[in-house]
């Protein structure tokens, strides 16, 4: 009767990897129990998340190696994986899901960076910014909900945002990875689509340094300042007291992603017998709704719900 924080389904954002082909479950390793699933399997994982009262899907391609290229072309392709996978969910259950659509250029470059480099090999911002507005353009016109630039450039969300209201998509919301980190738990995610082996390098010029907290209120201010509906904080666990200072200065919705590290942290502890999995999963989901998150992306969504469910 006195509990201050609740969680429930509707707090749950589900990340899906999207793979090619017919029937396709592909396992991956690094992320035990999760999976790339081909249109058919996406769409019901779809029907799945709405009979769970899930409220939105977060979709990453995995792209056919020969598609990808030094400048990451297929994000533009209006036939692409992402925007095949959001016209198959708007099919399978209308609108009674959200798609959140994750805008960067590493699943389509053949170096697996979130954006165009230089000889170097350094990420060039403002040219990337170009692409991405083309990235964000393409995936509102296949139906997405929410964009929700995960690259860290400066002023894409103005750029964006601009775009979208002068090609009428006046009703996309924007979902800013606000105060993202450069940071050791994004490993398995990179098998998932697929550019772990590619990148050279790291993304240390443009996602954050973890030792900074001030920083992240000035990326969040500049994000919220430029047009974007919400921001996250990523990646979560190890970053609740950067939710808590952000829900505290700025009083706008708050998403944290429980990233693909911190899933595989999970099973391994609860694999080994250090804990009980259930109570893991829905304790450390209850953390973030304490540090004042509205929702959070997890690979446990449906696991979570189910329980939740009852
Ligand atoms: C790519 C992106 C990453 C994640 C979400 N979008 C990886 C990265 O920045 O290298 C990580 C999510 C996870 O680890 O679950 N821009």
């Amino acid at each position: 009767m006195h509990r201050e924080n609740v969680l429930t389904p509707a707090d749950l954002i589900w990340p899906l990897f999207v793979t090619d082909g017919s029937g396709v479950e592909d396992p991956i390793a690094s992320l035990p129990g999760v999976s790339r699933w081909s249109l058919d399997g996406i769409a019901d994982r779809a029907r799945e998340a709405v009979s769970l009262g899930i409220p939105c899907l977060a979709l990453f391609p995995n792209t056919q190696p020969e598609r990808r290229s030094e400048m990451g072309e297929e994000a533009l392709n209006p036939d692409n994986l992402m925007c095949r996978a959001i016209r198959t969910i708007r099919d399978a259950v209308g609108d009674s899901l959200g798609v959140l659509t994750d805008v960067a250029l590493d699943p389509y470059t053949s170096h697996g960076q979130d954006g165009l480099i230089d000889q170097a090999g350094y990420v060039l911002n403002d040219r990337t910014v170009e692409a991405l507005v083309g990235q964000s353009l393409n995936q509102a016109a296949a139906g997405a909900d929410i964009i929700a630039p995960s690259d860290m450039m400066d002023g894409r969300i103005a750029a964006i945002r601009a775009a979208l209201e002068g090609e009428s998509h006046v009703n996309v919301q924007i979902m800013a990875y606000a105060a993202k980190y450069a940071s050791a738990f994004y490993g398995p995610f990179r098998d998932a689509v697929g550019s772990r082996g590619l990148l050279k390098g790291d993304k240390k010029t443009y996602q954050m340094d973890p030792g900074n907290s001030d920083e992240a209120l000035r990326e969040v201010a500049m994000d919220l300042a430029e047009g974007a509906d919400s921001v996250m904080v990523k990646p979560g666990l190890p970053y609740l007291d950067i939710v808590r200072r952000v829900k505290d200065r700025f009083e706008v919705p708050v998403f944290a992603y429980q990233v693909s590290g911190e899933y595989a942290m999970i099973e391994a502890a609860a694999a080994a017998g250090a804990g009980d999995r259930d109570a893991l999963v829905l304790e450390t989901l209850l953390a973030f709704k304490r540090a004042g998150c509205s929702g959070v992306l997890t690979y446990h969504a449906a696991h979570a719900a189910r329980l939740l469910n009852g």
